[in-house]
This record gives structure tokens, C-alpha cells and sequence, in this order.
């Protein structure tokens, strides 16, 4: 982009970063002028003593905690619905929220309806009118949605076969609280996909039409970091610096992408999650390299950089090979972590793919990606994908 022309960068969300750091949630509920407060999360994270953990550390400083556990990973209005409901009906004031995106983005979506009459539904878009809902504190177990920071949650609702956005400032947490301890434990299949729906995050942020320059700044780093640490994440979960660059990483794209939005796998990945109920990271990882090629033509320059992130020597490059390199470099990532790399896989057919074409042309993300696309080209991209 012209970097003389007007851009606009708002991040509504305080970021909270540090080892150790959910010891001193107390004091950060506390900061927020909570008293009740409702905890929300997955049973996985119940099993896995990370919800018991931080019910003791409010609990041993006096607060008043209902737990609200009751997450599908892909989310459900139902359980956005209900968690409102308990949340009033037990006199909640504030929400900490706890886990990956499912969770996070319940959390968010119940301080919204808490507040706000009607369905989860009725605020699918971005900014639809809405009274701001409790604060929430969001503390991520994975490094890859960005929900802490992100402007937007993922809602579905499976009966209905339908997956939608709720976006806007009423959407975002009140301060992410990022420790990276909490992610050590991350299995090594949600380190990949959760990796790389952040890698995707800043990579489609930053190639595309809408990107600015502070945007453009946070995925350059979350790119940097995803490089150097996301193998190491998978195969050495202990490692609490690639951890700690992961979830630095996932939240800064986060931060990158909230007024950029996104580009043509986000665009695909809705329907296909809703239809096929492919996880997102997978959905995502499955679509990326061959979203890259279809876009690498349209935006040498950007991809050009992206191979020097990912560490290659371009220097006797031309652009165009360079370009081409860093589709290479992200695909070599892809690869050695051993991403999931079939739709087919998940049940997808042939039949499938012009339906699910036509509804990713209604994602905002159509607009801004660096190439033109149409239907037929989104049908091409995930046939190459089955
Ligand atoms: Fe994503």
C-alpha cells in the first residue's frame, strides 16, 4: 500500500505477557473491579487440572467463582446461550476465560449476550449494534486462534450447518493475559494446527490489499518468530522459549490482522468447518500452501520477504524467484510438521466444492485478498487440495 494514505489502527485489547503470569490473576480481577466471577472453558482443560488451577488461585483470594465448562471445540450458539443465562442467573461480573479459541471465543461471545438481548446470531457481522458486555480476562492454552486479541469470535451452530463471525470493539476481550507455561502441555497435532492458523494469521494479513503498516510490522515479527520456533514447539513441547515465541507470535498476527482481515483460506475455511466440521488449524493448514500459489503472482514483493523471514538467501534471486521461494519456505514448514494435507480426508468431495465456493464468496476476506478470485477459482484451489 501507499503509506501517505490514511490508515487506522485501534487495539482495544491490554496485553498481559509473561511466564508464570497466571499466578497473578487475582490481582488482574481485582485491577478490573470484579467480584463474581464466571470461568470459562473445556472439560479437556478440567481433565488436565489447568481449570482447577485457576479456580484455586482465585478462590485461595476470596472470590466468588462459577464454572461454566461446557465448550464444543468449534463452539456452539447453544453453549453461548446457556452460559449467558448462568451467568446472570448467578450474578456474574466479570468472565475469565480459559483455553483455545473455542473457549476464548465463548467467553467473549457470553460477556456480549450477558448484556445484550436476543441470539448470538442477531450480532453476526462486524459492529452490529450492541451495549458492551462484561469485561473479560482471556488466557490462552494455545498459540495460534489470537481470540485474546482478536476483534472477532467463531460461532456454529451444527444444526443449522452454519458458522459465523460476531465482530467489533464489544467483541474483544478486556486484557489478554498471556503465560506461556500454560501452552507446554499443548499436544503436538494442536501445535501444529494452532501454529499455523497463526502463521496464516500474519501471512494473509500481510500480503493482502488492506494491510498497513503497523499491521504490517506485527506479522513480519509473528513471521520471524513462527520460523524459528514452530518446529521446535511440535516436536519439543518443553521448550518453553519456542512456546514462548508461538504464543508471542499467535497473538501479535492477532493484533496484525484485526483491521486487516484476512484472505482466501479464512474465506474457505468457514464453510468448510461448518459443512465438513474440519478444526480450523486443519482446515487452514490443508489450504495454505496452495492459497500462496495461487496468490504469489499478485504480490512478488511481499512473498519476496516472506522468504527472507522464513531465512533465505535471495541474494542472487530475482524477485520473481524469491517470490517463489517463500511460497516454498512456508510449504517446507508445512511439511516437516506434518500437517494434515487432504480435504479428502475429512469427506470433502468433488460434488462439494462448488457450494462451498459460492458461500466462501460471501466472506469479507474475498475483498481484500491480493489476487482477484472468483468461484472457479476457489473451486480449482480445493480441488488441488482434495
Ligand atoms: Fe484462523
Amino acid at each position: 500500500m501507499n503509506y501517505h494514505q490514511h490508515f487506522s489502527f485501534e487495539l482495544p485489547t491490554r496485553i498481559e505477557f509473561g511466564i508464570g503470569l497466571v499466578d497473578t490473576l487475582a490481582e488482574e480481577v481485582t485491577r478490573l473491579g470484579g467480584k463474581r466471577v464466571l470461568l470459562v472453558s473445556d472439560r479437556g482443560l478440567v481433565a488436565a487440572g489447568v481449570v482447577g488451577r485457576v479456580a484455586s488461585i482465585l478462590t485461595a483470594s476470596n472470590f466468588d467463582v462459577v464454572t461454566f465448562t461446557d465448550v464444543e471445540p468449534e463452539p456452539e450458539a447453544e453453549g453461548v446461550t446457556a452460559g449467558a443465562q448462568l451467568c446472570n442467573d448467578e450474578g456474574r461480573d466479570i468472565i475469565v476465560a480459559v483455553g483455545g479459541g473455542s473457549a476464548l471465543d465463548t467467553g467473549k461471545s457470553i460477556a456480549l449476550m450477558a448484556k445484550n438481548a436476543g441470539h448470538i446470531r442477531d450480532y453476526a457481522g462486524l459492529e452490529v449494534p450492541s451495549s458492551q458486555g462484561l469485561p473479560v480476562i482471556a488466557i490462552p492454552t494455545t498459540a495460534g486462534t489470537g481470540s485474546e486479541c482478536a476483534v472477532w469470535s467463531v460461532i456454529s451452530e451444527k444444526a443449522l450447518n452454519i458458522k459465523y463471525g460476531v465482530g467489533g470493539r464489544n467483541m474483544t476481550a478486556t486484557v489478554a493475559f498471556c503465560d506461556p507455561s500454560l501452552s507446554v502441555s499443548l499436544p503436538a497435532r494442536l501445535t501444529v494446527g494452532t501454529g499455523l492458523d497463526a502463521l496464516t494469521h500474519a501471512l494473509e494479513s500481510y500480503v493482502n490489499k488492506a494491510t498497513q503498516p503497523i499491521s504490517e510490522a506485527l506479522s513480519e515479527k509473528s513471521m520471524e518468530l513462527i520460523s524459528r520456533s514452530l518446529r521446535t514447539a511440535v516436536f519439543n513441547g518443553a521448550d518453553l522459549q519456542a512456546r514462548s515465541d508461538m504464543l508471542l507470535a499467535s497473538t501479535m498476527a492477532a493484533c496484525a490482522f484485526a483491521p486487516t482481515r484476512l484472505g482466501l483460506a479464512h474465506a474457505m475455511a468457514m464453510p468448510l468447518g461448518a459443512k465438513a466440521k474440519i478444526p480450523h488449524g486443519d482446515v487452514i493448514s490443508i489450504l495454505l500452501p496452495e492459497v500462496m500459489r495461487f496468490n504469489v503472482n499478485a504480490n512478488l514483493e511481499k512473498f519476496a520477504r516472506i522468504a527472507a523471514i522464513f531465512g533465505v538467501d535471495t541474494r542472487s534471486f530475482t524477485l520473481r524467484e524469491a517470490a517463489h521461494a517463500g511460497v516454498d519456505a512456508v510449504a517446507q514448514l508445512i511439511s516437516d510438521i506434518g500437517a494434515p494435507t487432504s480435504l479428502a480426508a475429512y469427506g470433502v468431495q468433488e460434488s462439494d466444492l462448488e457450494q462451498l465456493a459460492a458461500e466462501s464468496m460471501e466472506s469479507g476476506n474475498i475483498v481484500v485478498n491480493p489476487r482477484p478470485a472468483t468461484a472457479a477459482d476457489l473451486v480449482n484451489i480445493m480441488r488441488k487440495c482434495l
